[in-house]
């Protein structure tokens, strides 16, 4: 069967347009690519044309997610899949399957909300190697992986759980959270060698609570977390290392209001599922009530 192998892309509303390229470039290192078009710029994090395109405007949420599959046949092989399921969606334009850069496309949407989108064939300028915005010691990671993970608040769990499960994602449950307004139970699914891809099952006002970007080089999320400290940028938690994927990471507010999570040393999905409690180490609370208030 089918399964779709990386989040490939992503799609931001974004209302603060040079906040977000300052931001970008100075404390993630993404490269800022501006075409001219006026409501619309992308961001780099390797080869490929863009992992981000920053559609700017009055809201600032996720506006979609890209899953890939391998070529033509699989996209078919989902269609064949989403139709047996009862899912609706639609096969993209050719203007819209131009506008996003790749071969295929399909259009549907998830049990939150969040405009989903199915692809394969996606552009890769190798002509123009990736630019950090800032000076890197290693790069993203990226390759087979896909760009990173996003944690996406709202929608019934199970119906997210089933939703991404036919799109050919594994996981479960893997924390059980303390937080003011009770237990939460968060759930981690993974569509490759990152140990997770997307997580869902936090409550929260946007659809997107935080994307998490991880470097190769830990001295990167160093110069990454100096540079957020040196902006004074309300972190929600401080440097710490998570129990399920053991990414030493830390949390602060993107110019959009959610969270980005930065982090490295990320670890395979387990071959069997296992909960935690807490994590590692780290990870205090310090700024509330921008998104994420949670025991860890
Ligand atoms: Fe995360």
């Amino acid at each position: 069967m089918v399964k779709v192998t990386e989040l490939g892309y992503i799609g931001l509303h974004v209302s603060n347009a040079q906040g977000w390229k300052d931001y970008a470039r100075d404390c993630v290192g993404l490269e800022v690519l501006d075409e001219g078009e006026h409501d619309l710029f992308y961001l780099r994090m390797d080869n490929w044309h863009h992992r981000f395109a920053m559609h700017v405007g009055e809201q600032d949420d996720i506006a979609y997610m890209g899953w890939r599959v391998g070529d033509s046949e699989d996209l078919t092989d989902m269609e064949d899949k989403l139709q047996a399921a009862g899912i609706a969606y639609r096969v993209a334009s050719i203007e819209e399957t131009a506008e996003r850069r790749v071969l295929g496309l399909l259009k549907l949407q998830d049990p939150a909300g969040v405009p989903t989108e199915i692809f394969y064939g996606p552009q890769i300028d190798m002509h123009m190697p990736f630019y950090p915005g800032r000076r890197m010691h290693g790069r993203f990671v990226t390759g087979g992986n896909g760009l990173g993970h996003c944690l996406i608040s709202g929608g019934d769990v199970k119906a997210m759980y089933d939703f991404y499960k036919l799109l050919g994602l594994s996981g479960s449950i893997e924390y059980h959270l303390g937080t003011p307004g009770g237990v939460v139970k968060p759930v981690f699914m993974h569509c490759n060698d990152r140990q997770h891809s997307i997580a869902f099952g936090v409550p929260g006002e946007k659809l997107l609570n935080h994307m998490m970007l991880e470097y190769t080089d830990m001295n990167d999320l160093g110069v990454s977390h100096d540079a957020v400290r040196q902006r004074q940028i309300p972190v929600a938690l401080q440097l710490g290392k998570h129990a399920n994927d053991q990414a030493l990471t830390f949390y602060s507010a993107s110019p959009s209001g959610w969270l980005m999570e930065l982090g490295w040393g990320g670890c395979i999905p387990p071959s069997q599922q296992q909960y935690h409690l807490l994590d590692v180490f780290g990870h205090a609370p310090e700024v509330s009530g921008i998104g994420l208030d949670v025991q860890l």
